[in-house]
């Protein structure tokens, strides 16, 4: 990678923004060659969008609520295009994508999920997993689809699940490979595109 290519990536979010810190922090640290271009919310007391208001990011919040989900994509679309990310990082975004946004950023959008997919889709993948008793759960990264976290998976990480595990325990244990894996899936991601578009 390098200065040549595109190395902007759009973040969104709407809440904690944990996984938006630990990029944004492996940026500032060089660990990634990255430049956060936009983070965007659809809550307005996101704390994420918060933290990147004070870090003087260009961000903003799109609200959903009320609105039409290819609406809203569009909206989306429409406040991304400008900052030509190359790269849109879901990252605690609840909110699944239409075929508009899909569309508009085709093989360009990552997703982090708390488990092993395909297993434990959807809401509360950590408490899915202890219900079901595994003794290994952990974390994914992949291109997100129109689907529910569906899409190729770029990298995983295994996460051990304990003897007197809670939700809690083991979602804070999860969420350490987390803030470790994104990162580096999105540099992944970025030098993989960068190759592409050097062959064109
Ligand atoms: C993370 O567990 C992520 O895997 C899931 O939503 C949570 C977001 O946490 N998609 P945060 O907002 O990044 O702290």
């Amino acid at each position: 990678m390098g200065t040549m290519g595109n190395n902007k990536i759009a973040i969104l979010l709407s809440g904690r923004g944990s996984n938006f810190v630990a990029i944004y922090d492996a940026i500032r640290r060089g660990k990634l060659d990255a430049e956060i271009c936009c983070v965007i919310s659809n809550l307005a007391d996101a704390t994420g969008l918060r933290l990147a208001q004070e870090w003087g990011l260009p961000a903003l919040c799109i609200p959903s609520k009320g609105m039409d989900r290819a609406e809203y994509d569009r909206r989306l679309v429409e406040a991304l295009k400008p900052h030509a990310p190359a790269l849109v990082c879901l990252a605690g975004f609840m909110r699944i994508l239409s075929p508009v946004f899909i569309a508009a950023f085709p093989s360009r959008v990552l997703n982090i999920h708390p488990a092993l997919l395909p297993s434990f889709p959807g809401l509360h993948a950590q408490r899915q997993a202890l219900d079901h008793g595994v003794k290994i759960s952990g974390c994914t990264v992949h291109f997100a689809d129109e689907g529910m976290d569906t899409g190729p998976i770029v990298m995983q990480r295994a996460v051990p699940v304990l003897e007197g595990d809670d939700e809690n325990a083991l979602s804070a244990r999860i969420l350490e490979q987390e803030h470790d894996v994104y990162w580096r899936a999105i540099a992944h991601t970025l030098a993989k595109i960068s190759a592409k578009n050097a062959e064109n």
